[in-house]
């Protein structure tokens, strides 16, 4: 949600700008802007739309400036505009920021800075902290920027450019995330690592409340206190070429095709070589993990989807009972959570404003929080009690996947831990778990080779208004990621039911030639389902069924089949969730979607 970069050295910035805000367009496409410093002046240049626009308008011009910020803007306050767009400056010109979060108090500090005789130009929530600095300036910048933090609400990771102190940049972090990018005598600054791995591995991982302040030769950290903080350097270790799209044609296509290997390395190193135990590494003695008498999970979109999986498994494996619970909801309700409650959150980028709120709610109850996780190091991870990482490695596409199903399979790590630890289940019920686990990635693989079923009912249902996807237990549980992915990035409505449900009204949206996608994949669930496929195809519904290898006679009932690869029936969201993934890339893709940056949405939301 909004992208930042700046660059401060020996180089033209503007390019170096551009090439990350790119890597950083991901988080948000509403606008796109720069600041630099030239000629004694702050120039600004900013666009609303893609990034594209912001390049054809520096097209032609030549830019010697070398130091400078950017940002890519998904709007929260003021609708995508030129005027809206980062960066944003003070009356004079002397301040510009550029700012990924939201200052929840900007009204009140508005007001007041008007009564002081400020001029706004935009009607964001941001402006208020150039003028800010305009009106506390005094010829120090970081005693400036100390000042307005002390104004300020809410959550902020932001960079600051100065006319009067052109030879420094300042940055500071609260509750979004910020990196600095450590070079030779050049320094950066980034959202996110992608936009600083084809200048620099070496980092330094912002933490609240810190505060840095980069020259082209030096980067000095500071905690909220003002005291020097010695920041372990972070080396990042995946290559530049994984936030590429590497031949594919798009991030969401490439990542669809890497769940084999993400798979394989979120188990490795986790599964005892006899298959009877699983290691987490986690902090809990045996005592701790027996006293828990419940579960919550808590998590946003594609990680709340994973939950729901989790709450399945864990319940059957664990036998606890498990809440799964949407982030923005759990924090809100007084949720029951107390010391023997064991608390899950999800969240692939481990920054998603409304998961760390309900982190931070349930270890204020007293709960123990265990952090599942793609990203190192982040907000979550470092406020978690445990982390768990997912290793699917860089997710840029704004619809997810393999960090889905990398998240699927920690729901089942988690879950036979505490199966065995608590003496739930039987070894060979483990074991034989612990063997079909470690089999996925060659079932995901033979899943991704034979993609034509779905090529060929894309063709036919391209121009559907509307959808839906059905299915019992674990295959609801699917059939609500199923209808997430359609929806996002194709725009056509598609809607999950648990199939025994729809009569109860949804079945008056069934009529002629309705596709409804039936994930037929639970042996003990097969009958019931049937009835309901049944039911739909009375009502001339188009049936495409998913079912596991050998349902031969699912043909005859249903219009379209797709198969999987045989497994555990715990484990089969895991595989049944790829083709849904294919369907809704391809049909967008036949709509003429923007599958990587669909409309209206970001991949990671830092605002409430
Ligand atoms: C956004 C993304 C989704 C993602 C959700 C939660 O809505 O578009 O793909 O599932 O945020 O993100 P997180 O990083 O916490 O998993």
């Amino acid at each position: 949600m909004c992208g930042i970069v700046g660059y401060i050295g020996p180089r033209p910035a503007v390019p170096i700008l551009v090439e990350g805000l790119q890597k950083l367009e991901y988080r948000g496409y509403d606008s796109a802007g720069i600041a630099l410093i030239e000629d004694n002046h702050l120039r600004i240049y900013k666009k609303v739309g893609k990034l594209t626009n912001l390049k054809e308008k520096l097209a032609g011009n030549y830019f010697y400036g070398t130091v400078g910020i950017g940002h890519t803007r998904w709007a929260t306050h003021g609708r995508p505009s030129d005027t809206n767009a980062h960066p944003h400056r003070d009356c004079q010109g002397r301040f510009a920021v550029v700012h990924n979060g939201i200052i929840e108090n900007y009204l009140p500090i508005k007001e007041w800075l008007l009564s002081r005789g400020h001029q706004f130009t935009s009607e964001t929530d941001t402006e208020v902290l150039a003028h800010l600095l305009e009106e506390f300036y005094e010829g120090d910048l970081l005693a400036t920027v100390r000042q307005m933090i002390r104004k300020i609400e809410g959550s902020y990771a932001m960079v600051i450019l100065c006319l009067d102190e052109p030879g420094r940049l300042v940055a500071v972090r609260q509750d979004s995330p910020l990196i600095v990018g450590l070079g030779e005598g050049e320094n950066f600054l980034a959202s996110d690592i992608p936009a600083l791995l084809c200048h620099t591995r070496r980092t330094y991982i912002l933490a609240d409340g810190e505060m840095a302040v980069l020259t082209a030769d030096s980067v000095e950290v500071y905690d909220s206190q003002g005291q020097p903080v010695e920041k372990p350097v972070y080396e990042v270790k995946w290559e530049a070429a994984q936030a590429e799209k590497g031949g594919y044609d798009h991030f969401m296509l490439k990542e669809i095709h890497e769940q084999p290997v993400a798979l394989r390395d979120t188990l490795s190193g986790r599964l005892s070589p006899d298959n009877q135990s699983v290691n987490l590494d986690l902090s809990l003695s045996e005592d701790e993990v027996r006293q828990f008498n419940k579960i919550f999970i808590t998590a946003c979109g594609t990680a709340y989807h994973a939950g729901v999986v989790g709450k399945y498994v864990m319940e059957k494996l664990a036998g606890l009972p498990v809440e799964v619970d949407i982030a923005s909801e759990f924090r809100y309700r007084d949720p029951f959570v107390d010391q023997r409650t064991l608390v899950i959150v999800v969240s692939q980028s481990g920054e998603t404003a409304d998961t760390l709120a309900a982190l931070r709610e349930a270890k204020r109850r007293g709960a123990h929080v265990l952090a599942v996780t793609n990203v190192v190091d982040s907000s979550v991870a470092r406020e978690a009690d445990d982390v768990l990482y997912t290793w699917a490695g860089p997710e840029i596409a704004v619809a997810s996947t393999k960090a889905y199903t990398t998240q699927l399979v920690a729901m089942y790590l988690i879950a036979l831990y505490l199966a065995e630890k608590r003496n739930k289940k039987s070894l060979v019920e483990r074991v034989a778990i612990i063997s079909e686990l470690r089999k996925l990635a060659d079932k995901a693989r033979v899943i991704l080779e034979n993609g034509r079923v779905i090529q060929d009912f894309v063709a036919a249902y391209k121009h559907v208004p509307s959808t839906f996807f059905i299915g019992r237990g674990l295959d609801y549980a699917v059939a609500l990621e199923g209808a997430l992915k359609l929806k996002e990035i194709s725009y056509i409505h598609a809607e999950a039911y648990a199939a025994g449900e729809l009569k109860h009204g949804t079945l008056a949206l069934i009529t002629g030639g309705v596709p409804v996608i039936a994930l037929v994949t639970q042996q003990s669930l097969f009958e019931k389902m049937l009835s309901n496929i049944k039911e739909v195809k009375a009502r001339e519904a188009t049936v495409l069924a998913l079912a596991m290898d050998g349902e031969a006679d699912l043909a005859k009932v249903v219009d379209h089949v797709l198969h999987i690869p045989r497994t555990h029936e715990l484990l089969t969201p895991v595989l049944s969730v790829i083709p849904l993934q294919l369907l809704a890339y391809h049909m967008a893709v036949a709509r003429g979607c923007d599958v990587d940056q669909p409309r209206n949405l970001a991949k990671s939301v830092t605002v409430e």
